[in-house]
């Protein structure tokens, strides 16, 4: 139907940040508040899609209709993501930890006279670019985000070739675009057509529009 012309379409999305922990008590996290990723989840339900939103530690209420499993590492979401397939389309949205750190104690590290430690990191699975080399299932559209500081276009087109997605929604975060904990968003939508400037919007504004872009993809 015109109003819900995603009904019957499954959805994964990713958002917020991950945490990675250091011992039981500490943990290396980034400044995603979640809001852009709750927003997308939250419009293409709104379109009749059938949507999982795979989250890492936010302060958000799970928007209408949209079923929500909270993860805390890139590991879990991970997990989180493979379970909630089959999907037909995949918006990976969250700020995944790049590293985690190596051999995660038991203990909680303590302050001793031996000196400061030393982490460890090692990298973390790309959750994105798994999705994207599925040979099997793979889901007909995945779309990615990217944060940069320059260059925008230039490196959001790199990364989508890099990754394998299908559409890269690019946005400037440098100081002077604010997107990062801001409630405004400009971005560019890569596609393997070319590219959409769309203007600076406020991110439920941005979510609505990627939501309807992607209903008129599957040419409803
Ligand atoms: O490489 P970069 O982190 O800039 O790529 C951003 C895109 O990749 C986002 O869509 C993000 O959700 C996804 N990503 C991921 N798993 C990672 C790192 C990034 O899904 N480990």
């Amino acid at each position: 139907s015109p109003a819900r012309p995603l009904k019957g379409r499954r959805v994964i999305v990713t958002a917020g940040p991950t945490h990675e922990p250091i011992d039981p008590v500490r943990y290396i996290a980034n400044r995603s508040s979640g809001r852009q990723g709750f927003a997308v989840a939250g419009a293409l339900a709104k379109l009749g899609a059938e949507v999982t939103l795979v989250s890492g530690p936010t302060h958000l209420a799970t928007p209408d209709g949209v079923s929500r499993v909270d993860v805390e590492t890139a590991w879990q979401m991970q997990a989180a993501v493979r379970k909630a397939l089959p999907a037909d389309i995949a918006v990976c949205v969250a700020a995944v930890a790049d590293w985690r750190v190596e051999g995660e104690g038991a203990q909680k590290i303590k302050k001793t006279k031996a000196g400061i430690p030393a982490l460890n990191l090692v990298e973390n699975p790309d959750i994105l670019a798994g999705l994207s080399s599925m040979k099997e299932g793979r889901p007909a559209l995945i779309v990615g985000f990217a944060a940069e500081t320059e260059q925008v276009i230039d490196f959001a087109r790199a990364k989508r070739d890099r990754k394998g997605c299908d559409w890269i929604v690019a946005n400037d975060v440098s100081a002077a675009g604010g997107a990062m904990g801001g409630a405004d968003n400009q971005i560019h939508l890569i596609t393997r057509e070319g590219e959409e400037n769309w203007p600076r919007l406020p991110k439920e504004q941005v979510a609505d529009r990627l939501a309807h872009r992607i209903a008129s993809h599957f040419g409803v």
